[in-house]
């Protein structure tokens, strides 16, 4: 009992975090990963989004957009830390809105940053991408390999990147940053490759393989991610990089649509579709890509799942996938 009462003061001390894009499929599971740590959370997104992707009773609600000072502004008061996951992803989708995507991912961090500063957060954690570092000669990747954006939508993580640098610099403001490479789970759209081949098997179509079917990822279960975003929250020291993923197991994507097939039971054969139907060019499709997560692990203590095809049924289990992203004009986030 008095072990209880003393636990529970502990978490009650643990602080108020914000979290931008706390409705969005991975911010979603940092809101659930920070309340089961004991942390008072706040999920901050898009009015739609909480329809789409709701918060447990357990969070504050705050709507609006990092597009909005004053609405970032009150939803930053009163908080100790924020994570800032809000931004506007899918290669497809940030090349067919690239403006949106500069503007949301480059000046909405910017104003969240500005909004941090106003309230004197005592540390930020941004959610940066594996897409920063392109092609690599040499794997896995570090956080010491040279970053080699290829797309749009890399070149503004970096930036924001390159912001928390430049404000810490010139306002002191705390700050760590995650890398996570490729992350799968429920309530991911389609438009990822993990998802995608899900929802065609559920559907009972053949999963698509674009190209060779040899590109390799290491796929990463969103509650580990969510884990390793939460331990750079509290890692002691400042202005760190770490990679977040998982080094498990690379595979080919024609390996993994065999196993989603495998999972499902279903008697399935693999399509094979020419890389003009993805959503990258062959020219700028990535061939190999997996973490060096030792900084992660020796640091963070960080240490991702291992089991893949335990996870993926549980995307069986979760059921439907969406095939996108609902509708930015109904969602309100355009400036396009
Ligand atoms: N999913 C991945 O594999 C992956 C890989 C690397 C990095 N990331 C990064 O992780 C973060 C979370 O990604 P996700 O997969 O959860 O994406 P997501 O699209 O599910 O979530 C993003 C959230 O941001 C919100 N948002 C967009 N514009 C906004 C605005 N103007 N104001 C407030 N909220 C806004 C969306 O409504 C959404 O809930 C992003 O910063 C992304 O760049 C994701």
């Amino acid at each position: 009992m008095f072990k209880n009462i003393v636990f529970g003061a502990f978490l009650a001390d643990k602080g108020r975090v914000l979290v931008t894009g706390g409705c969005g499929f991975i911010g979603g599971a940092v809101v659930r990963e920070l309340l089961a740590k004991g942390y008072t959370v706040r999920a901050f997104d898009l009015p739609a989004q909480f329809e789409y992707n709701p918060p447990p009773k357990e969070a504050e609600v705050y709507r609006g957009s990092i597009l909005d000072s004053t609405d970032l502004c009150n939803a930053i008061e009163g908080c100790d830390y924020v994570m800032h996951l809000a931004a506007l992803l899918g290669v497809r989708r940030s090349e067919k809105r690239r403006l949106d995507c500069l503007n949301i991912n480059i000046t909405g961090t910017f104003n969240v940053l500005d909004a941090c500063v106003k309230e004197k957060v005592k540390k930020i954690i941004f959610a940066s991408s594996s897409e920063v570092y392109g092609d690599q000669t040499k794997l896995p990747i570090s956080e010491s390999s040279p970053v080699n954006p290829k797309s749009i939508y890399a070149i503004t993580k970096l930036a924001g990147e390159e912001y928390l640098r430049a404000f810490h610099e010139r306002y002191g403001l705390p700050y760590n940053i995650v890398r996570y490479f490729n992350v799968y789970g429920p309530h991911q759209v389609a438009e990822f490759v993990m998802p995608r081949f899900v929802k065609n098997v559920l559907e009972g179509k053949q999963p698509e393989v674009y190209g060779s079917g040899k590109q390799v990822r290491s796929f990463c279960y969103v509650d580990d991610v969510a884990k390793g975003t939460v331990l750079a929250l509290e890692y002691g020291k400042l202005g760190e990089i770490f990679n977040i993923g998982s080094d498990a197991k690379p595979i080919s994507m024609a390996e993994l649509a065999k196993k989603v097939i495998d999972i499902s039971g279903k008697n399935l054969e693999i399509k094979f579709v020419d890389m003009v139907d993805s959503d990258r060019s062959s020219a700028r499709e990535i061939d190999k890509r997996y973490p060096d997560l030792s900084k992660a692990r020796k640091l963070l203590g960080y240490e991702p799942g291992t089991s893949l095809d335990e996870r993926k049924k549980k995307m069986f289990e979760f059921g439907s996938v969406n095939g996108s992203w609902p509708k930015a004009d109904e969602r309100g986030d355009t400036a396009e």
